[in-house]
């Protein structure tokens, strides 16, 4: 998710309420508001017509070399892929191969929440992404723990709307939710690997944070029941597994987990505690005002102008959304190997300026119809038009680990918005057999990184002291939990002395 304000929060907390009255919340995936599968092959000869064209656009979409960016030695690519030509909507996007031996390493997809929050504003540019943006906007340098060590990384912009990925037909947006999210993002991996066809069958994982925690399992559904007739396009489509961080799974957990968190960080009062619970049930049915007003003093009084994203660090306080930038931090030029780059709770101001520079956008072949509107890390427009948003996807979660696919879920244990004890709410709902009891994991330095447990089909991973966005407040441990992952290995026990 982005970092909203508090005020934004609790517009949040009113908007997840009032969702439950725009639609019936239906259990599967409708296709309704997103039409029908149109890519499928014709004959061959169209075929081979076809994939030359997807070569060429592959080489158009070959990034040169970014303004401010350090010589590297790893390619990226990024431009537009149509998901509805009718509408004249694209999706954009951003692979970063990896730095060695990028053609047998796998391929992940990340995606940021919001809803309407940009992969490229969170996950590459200050998260995992190679490249992090200087306070003045205009140099980047080297994040020596991007995720691009272990595999290559594909940023998408979801759904039309969101960051430079744009539709022709404005009411697109009055009808957005994460139904047709969900198509259109599976509609844009069928023609992106038409495009890529060097990663077809490569093992292939989807990644994400926050509110993303409906989009992957969404997609990975998609994808898992895409009509039989249908199968070819998607059968090169080699998912393997999702990794869900910091994810909103469950209203009612995330809800009632939020509350017990608050509580136990002495973030609110007993009394307000107490009135919380009583009032407010995290249920349309039973929302009443005192819930809310509770909530909002909660907000207004008693936790105080922190990150909510992140409880123990400073807030940057020029505003999420001032687009002034700050340069009272201090930052380390290059990145020392062995000590993580200071945290600068500002660092998304800097996109906002970077992404919006006109060479920036001609480098990236961005905005290439010239958009009516600026790039944001979130568009609160499509936050605010959000249609159809399930009550769960725990659901999702018990038919991805039937089909055996990788699930792991981690929580960065020091995030007020989405945290821990919401995600163990949910997990536990889900009845799973213990394989692994819960235990400490070790960073190289022996020093805790967090704890975790192994269910039968499902790996939790807390990484300790980080806030929402792991691989930003906590970049070392991020990068030792992506490549457990991968691996299907356990994060690092301790070792016995
Ligand atoms: C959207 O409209 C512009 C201007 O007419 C056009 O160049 C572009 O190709 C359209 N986009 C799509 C995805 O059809
Ligand atoms: C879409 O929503 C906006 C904002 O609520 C409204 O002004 C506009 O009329 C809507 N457009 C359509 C086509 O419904
Ligand atoms: C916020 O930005 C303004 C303008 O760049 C700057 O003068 C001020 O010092 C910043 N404030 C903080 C707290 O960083
Ligand atoms: C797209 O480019 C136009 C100028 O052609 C600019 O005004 C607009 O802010 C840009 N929008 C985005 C989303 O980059
Ligand atoms: C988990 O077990 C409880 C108690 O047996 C049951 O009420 C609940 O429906 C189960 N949940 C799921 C998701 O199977």
């Amino acid at each position: 998710m982005a970092r909203l304000s508090n005020l934004m929060l609790l517009l949040l907390l009113v908007w997840v309420v009032s969702a439950f009255t725009l639609l019936p919340i239906s259990r599967g995936i409708s296709v309704r508001t997103a039409g029908k599968w149109p890519y499928d092959h014709h004959d061959q000869s169209e075929r081979t017509n076809a994939e030359k064209t997807a070569l060429q656009q592959q080489m158009a979409d070959k990034i040169d070399r970014l303004p401010g960016q350090p010589p590297v030695g790893f390619d990226q690519y990024s431009g537009y892929v149509t998901v509805d030509a009718f509408a004249g909507r694209a999706l954009f996007y951003w692979l970063v191969e990896a730095w060695t031996d990028a053609p047998n390493k796998p391929l992940v997809l990340w995606l940021n929440g919001g809803p309407g929050c940009s992969s490229i504003a969170y996950g590459a540019a200050e998260e995992l992404g190679p490249f992090l943006i200087d306070p003045d906007a205009s140099t980047l340098y080297l994040n020596s723990y991007s995720w691009n060590s272990e595999a290559n990384l594909l940023f998408l912009e979801s759904p039309a709307g969101v960051g430079f990925s744009y539709t022709n037909t404005s009411s697109d947006l009055n009808n957005t939710g994460d139904a047709s999210t969900a198509i259109d993002a599976s509609r844009f991996l069928i023609n992106w690997f038409e495009r890529f066809p060097q990663y077809k069958n490569r093992p292939f994982y989807i990644a994400g944070e926050s509110y993303a925690g409906h989009y992957v399992p969404q997609l990975a559904h998609v994808l898992h029941n895409h009509p039989v007739t249908k199968k070819h396009s998607l059968s090169h489509i080699n998912l393997k597994g999702i990794l869900l961080g910091n994810a909103e799974l469950d209203n009612y957990a995330d809800s009632a987990g939020q509350i017990d968190y608050w509580y136990h960080h002495a973030m609110i009062s007993y009394e307000t505690y107490l009135g919380i619970k009583k009032h407010c049930k995290w249920n349309h049915e039973y929302y009443t005002d005192d819930c809310y007003n509770l909530l909002g003093y909660a907000q207004a009084y008693e936790i105080g102008n922190i990150d909510l994203y992140s409880l123990y660090t400073p807030k940057c306080l020029n505003g999420s959304n001032s687009r002034v930038i700050s340069r009272h931090k201090r930052r380390l030029k290059i990145p020392n190997q062995l000590e993580e780059p200071a945290y600068d709770p500002c660092s998304e101001n800097y996109a906002e300026v970077y992404f919006n520079r006109p060479d920036v956008q001609k480098a990236l072949h961005a905005n290439t119809t010239g958009i009516s509107y600026r790039w944001t890390a979130c568009s609160s427009t499509l936050f605010a038009l959000w249609q159809d948003t399930p009550d769960s996807v725990l659901w999702i979660l018990k038919e991805l680990i039937a089909a055996k696919l990788r699930v792991w879920v981690y929580s960065g244990d020091a995030d007020g918005v989405v945290p821990v004890q919401g995600t163990r709410y949910s997990l536990n709902s889900l009845n799973l057999t213990i394989k692994s009891p819960w235990f400490p994991w070790y960073m190289p330095n022996q020093q805790v990184g967090g704890r975790s447990v192994e269910y039968e089909g499902l790996t939790f991973v807390t990484i300790r002291g980080a806030g929402h966005e792991v691989p930003l407040l906590h970049r070392g441990p991020s990068l030792v939990l992506f490549r457990s992952f991968l691996s299907g290995q356990s994060v690092p026990r301790q070792k016995r002395t």
